[in-house]
């Protein structure tokens, strides 16, 4: 009892501060239409805080009130919003913002712990696909002794590694086993709370489509992860002069997908979180949409967007380096051998040609000959580099520096930031042959740079459906905060009546 009364003393007090339920809305006679979610719970809630009992003391029929206004905010918000027949919200439940960043924060560990599970050539130590039962490790001596004996039976094992006793054995199964543990618990951690957030209609539909698309994507990471540790099993590869490893293009499917997964999760939440911020002050929001509607910024609107595609095509050139360890060859910087770039005849080599007229020569150069991997790599992180120190330059001429909003100018400088450091870990990666930390820190970078170039994106532009609700909230002050804080009210009142 004492927790309702504090509970309720709380409500009481919040609500006497927002200024969302004003008089006309309250007396505001309403046309009958179908409940909301939120209203059916603010219905459920006051049908309990009006019980006879409490009804009759001070504090039952403040509770009372509270859940009035809190209803009659919920059924002015249902009645209002013009058209809107569906049962889910027109603004996301903050949570869900703060979610969908952590679950990002967890991807870029999980991508950082997989390069780290690469970069210790442990990824092939488990030969099988498990999902469920894989959860657990080997238990007992006789399980660590069968995973052993199937290992053994690997090319990587009978070509690299013929001394590997079992303690080493363990070490590399650690890594692959904790990789595959914490894809699990991202795939759990972002799948349950998408349903109970779409069950429970804290989410717009467009944001349960997200959600839905990037839990898809989830399990297809998990399917390629294991179609990449495949191609590193085959019995081809027992044959002389194979290098066991995985193949390039799987490993680079598989790092293209979690950029892309850690990118929309990013990005979603991003999102949630920027439409709470603006329509707390839709005023401020006003004026920074006129800003970025300044038609100086087009160019810098469309640069970014084009460098964001750079960034990640540089990524994935990256993943088909390590792909081939092709780090491990012209360990100088920036010459290749005695020129800038290795002789014709090396870049583009018959030797990777699988069709007898060589009409594949080209290509097939490009994503499997080393050295041609390595100077694309080159050239797409020079041009990228190059590309943001313009970019950082037109930022600062005079007309577009006065048209930027400030947070766009920290974003510019971020980048600029970010692709240094990104060069340098890149450039010493390679001078000293790609030591465990450098290039873990690289990989971490080209992650760190693509936040960098998708979170200025994300402030040069504002989704039409933000632009929309903060025109509504400006044409009627109370009317989007209400839907918000009608089911704060709601919130309060279960838990108060879970108590
Ligand atoms: C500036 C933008 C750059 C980006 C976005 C980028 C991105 C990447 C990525 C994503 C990888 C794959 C990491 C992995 O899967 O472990 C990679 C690998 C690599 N990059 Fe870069 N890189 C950049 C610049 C450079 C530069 C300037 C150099 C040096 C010339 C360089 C040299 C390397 C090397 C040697 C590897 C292979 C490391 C390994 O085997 O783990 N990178 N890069």
């Amino acid at each position: 009892m004492a927790f309702f009364q504090l509970g309720l003393r709380r409500t009481a007090a919040h609500i006497s501060r927002v200024p969302v339920v004003c008089g006309p809305c309250l007396r505001q006679q309403l046309p009958a239409r179908p409940a909301s979610r939120v209203l059916k719970l603010v219905r459920a809630a006051r049908r309990y805080t009006s019980t006879a009992a409490e009804a009759q003391t001070p504090l039952g029929s403040l509770s009372n009130s509270i859940a009035k206004s809190a209803s009659s905010v919920a059924q002015t918000s249902a009645a209002r919003s013009s058209g809107k027949t569906s049962s889910f919200p027109e603004v996301n439940d903050k949570a869900v913002g703060y979610w969908l960043i952590g679950s990002a924060v967890s991807v870029f560990g999980i991508v950082i712990w997989g390069g780290l599970t690469r970069l210790t050539e442990s990824g092939l130590s488990i030969t099988e696909w498990r999902p469920v039962t894989g959860s657990l490790p080997p238990m007992s001596d006789a399980d660590w002794q069968s995973e052993f004996d199937k290992y053994r039976a690997s090319p990587e094992y009978k070509l690299l590694n013929p001394h590997m006793d079992l303690a080493e054995f363990k070490k590399i199964y650690f890594m692959e086993w904790a990789h595959r543990l914490w894809g699990r618990v991202i795939g759990l951690s972002f799948v349950l709370p998408t349903i109970y957030f779409i069950a429970r209609r804290r989410v717009t539909p467009r944001m349960a489509a997200n959600l839905v698309g990037i839990s898809g994507l989830i399990g297809f990471q998990g399917f390629i992860g294991w179609w990449m540790v495949k191609s590193g099993l085959k019995d081809d590869l027992f044959a002389p002069g194979s290098h066991p490893r995985v193949s390039q293009y799987r490993l680079t499917a598989h790092l293209a997908t979690a950029f892309v997964c850690y990118g929309w999760m990013l990005l979603s939440g991003l999102g949630v979180l920027r439409t709470h911020r603006l329509l707390r002050d839709p005023e401020g929001a006003a004026k920074t949409f006129a800003a970025l509607k300044s038609p100086t910024l087009r160019t810098l609107r469309g640069s970014v967007a084009a460098l964001t595609v750079l960034i990640f095509t540089t990524v994935l050139s990256g993943a088909l380096v390590a792909g081939l360890d092709a780090g491990l060859i012209y360990n100088e910087f920036p010459k290749m051998g005695t020129g800038y770039a290795p002789p014709k005849s090396e870049l583009f080599d018959k030797f990777y040609c699988r069709k007898e007229d060589g009409s594949d020569l080209w290509w097939r150069n490009m994503l499997e000959n080393p050295s041609l991997v390595q100077l694309d790599h080159r050239i797409l992180a020079t041009t990228t580099f190059t590309a943001v120190c313009v970019l950082f330059a037109y930022g600062r001429t005079g007309r577009i520096k006065a048209a930027m909003p400030r947070n766009v100018r920290k974003g510019v400088n971020g980048l600029m930031h970010l692709v240094l450091l990104q060069a340098t870990l890149g450039i010493t990666t390679l001078w000293y042959m790609v030591p465990i930390y450098l290039a873990a820190a690289h990989q971490a970078g080209a992650l760190a740079l693509l936040t960098g170039a998708l979170v200025l994106g994300h402030r040069l532009r504002v989704p039409k459906a933000t632009q929309a609700l903060v025109r509504k909230a400006l044409q009627n002050p109370h009317r989007i905060q209400a839907e918000a804080i009608g089911s704060k009210l709601v919130k309060k009142l279960t838990e108060n009546k879970a108590v």
